[in-house]
């Protein structure tokens, strides 16, 4: 297993040599001039998970306006669920999404963390704050306490996490209320960080996978949707629309990457054909390549974390279907492509109605860059009927996203809180509108925080590196509070933008 990591790390090296001589000659034809601070914006982007911390904060904490708190989640059931993260501007811990942030946080390092100089540190330790989380959340075998916080109670509250005093209800998923979504993404999580610190902590690292084994065995054994389980506890917050089996690949995908068991790839094998991967997509719950990729739909990630594996090991032939599949997700994607069905905003922002827009235009660059990594270690392009796409072309249309949400857009405004000179001030998050703890030492109740979210000041807390939900259909945004599908960041809009800014930033010493 050694001599195989081995062989791949060497591999990487080779390939990211390829890549940087292929970068230099695309820049001699393209002439990219370089508007932004990658390097600025990639070390807010993992700042901005300290902001989310539950728990007991560290001596370390830098983002020193939060304090302490939730402390005795779980301590109601008997359990130690302190820590963890508040996935965006309330103060529950939703299980589902803070596992998905977690695998795409650690899949933005496995790829990219070489390019990260100094912020790997930051990056380890905003995977290790969810990772340690999840270890508690799976203590017990069986078992996975997925979420902590009445949700309607929260959002009915406009309160400090500081001083939260509802209901901290804790949910279960277990034999006979499965949830075979939400612990296949844990287990997708714990294998993903697993990578992560393979080689800087192995002790920690074999922790992490021998549990996402365990995790992974018992979402495959009961078989379940939470939503079902735990219906208005987890729906409409984050129901699972697309079903459990993508994840249920996704995590056998990651496991077998992190631990290179044939069972695990057998796994995948016999279970996709459920998801139509080799029938034309005619399974009436796999939806097609439709541009989609987030905490409720991995099948794009599946594919080219599939193709990327393969390909590192030289092995094309198995990373079929899976590479043809991604490619079809790029032709979904590409603005000039005949199969293409996401929209873009007239200023180039890929669009998709639902709010919190920006999870799908940073996630979807994040893919195109791994992409772009696989065509050029093939030597390939993408045909999407007559329009050929060069991996180049991959890397300007993710470089067009991240430079619209860093300012290239037509307000001239970034969506990351604190980078740049104009972005949003009033985001929809209590912490960071309500005064700090230093600030304002009384405790403000459930409704004492309704004029602070009234109020049309700007946020007197800077949650720096936030990148909000962001604009609407038309490039407007009218930066209010109230407006929480726009005003809003969550941890799965910043995962997979931690590793798109990683490559910009090395991409930009050339
Ligand atoms: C977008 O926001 C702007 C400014 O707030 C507004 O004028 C415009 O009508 C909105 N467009 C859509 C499609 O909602």
């Amino acid at each position: 297993m050694t001599k195989d990591w081995e062989k791949k790390m060497n591999f990487r090296m080779k390939s990211w040599s390829l890549v940087l001589s292929t970068f230099i000659i695309w820049e001699a034809i393209v002439g990219v001039e370089s508007q932004h601070d990658y390097a600025d914006a990639l070390s807010k982007s993992i700042l901005f998970f300290e902001g989310q911390r539950s728990g007991k904060l560290p001596s370390n904490q830098r983002m020193n306006w939060r304090k302490d708190s939730a402390l005795d989640d779980g301590h109601q059931i008997g359990v130690d669920l302190e820590g963890g993260y508040y996935d965006a501007g309330d103060n529950v811990k939703f299980g589902f999404p803070m596992a998905f942030s977690t695998t795409l946080l650690a899949w933005s390092v496995v790829e990219y963390g070489a390019l990260m100089g100094s912020e790997l540190q930051h990056a380890e330790e905003a995977v290790r704050w969810a990772t340690d989380y999840l270890l508690k959340a799976t203590s017990n075998r069986d078992v996975i306490y997925v979420q902590v916080g009445e949700p309607y109670e929260d959002h009915n509250c406009w309160q400090r996490p500081e001083d939260m005093n509802t209901p901290r209800t804790v949910y279960v998923v277990d034999k006979d209320h499965p949830g075979s979504e939400v612990a296949a993404e844990t287990a997708a999580a714990l294998a993903a960080a697993s990578l992560v610190f393979r080689l800087s902590d192995p002790t920690y690292s074999s922790t992490l996978l021998n549990r996402a084994t365990e995790v992974f065995d018992f979402a495959d054994r009961y078989q379940g949707s939470y939503s079902q389980s735990l219906g208005s506890a987890v729906c409409p917050f984050y129901c699972d629309f697309s079903g459990y089996k993508d994840e249920l690949l996704w995590a056998a995908a990651w496991l077998h990457k992190a631990t290179n068991m044939q069972s695990y790839w057998n796994y995948v094998m016999s279970n996709m054909n459920t998801l139509g991967w080799t029938q034309g997509y005619t399974d009436p719950n796999y939806v097609g390549p439709n541009g989609e990729f987030g905490w409720d739909n991995k099948h794009a990630g599946i594919d080219i974390l599939i193709s990327n594996e393969f390909l590192n090991l030289h092995d094309a032939e198995n990373a079929d279907p899976f590479y043809s599949c991604a490619d079809e997700f790029v032709c979904s994607v590409v603005p000039e492509s005949p199969s293409k069905c996401v929209e873009y905003s007239p200023g180039g922002l890929i669009f998709k109605p639902g709010g919190s827009n920006m999870q799908h235009s940073t996630a979807i660059s994040f893919l195109l860059l791994v992409h772009a990594g696989n065509l050029i270690r093939t030597n390939k392009v993408v045909h999407c009927g007559n329009i050929e796409v060069s991996p180049s072309r991959l890397i300007q249309v993710a470089k067009s996203q991240v430079d619209y949400i860093l300012g290239s857009n037509p307000l001239g405004m970034s969506y990351m809180v604190g980078y740049g000179n104009k972005f949003p001030q009033k985001i929809h998050h209590r912490a960071s509108s309500l005064p700090s703890m230093d600030n304002h030492p009384d405790h403000i109740d459930c409704k004492g925080g309704t004029p602070y979210f009234q109020s049309q000041d700007p946020n007197p807390n800077l949650l720096i590196g936030a990148v909000v939900g962001g604009p609407n259909a038309t490039d407007g945004y009218p930066d209010s509070r109230d407006l929480f599908q726009q005003s809003e960041p969550t941890t799965y809009i910043n995962a997979p933008f931690v590793g798109a800014l990683a490559f910009f930033k090395f991409h930009n010493f050339l």
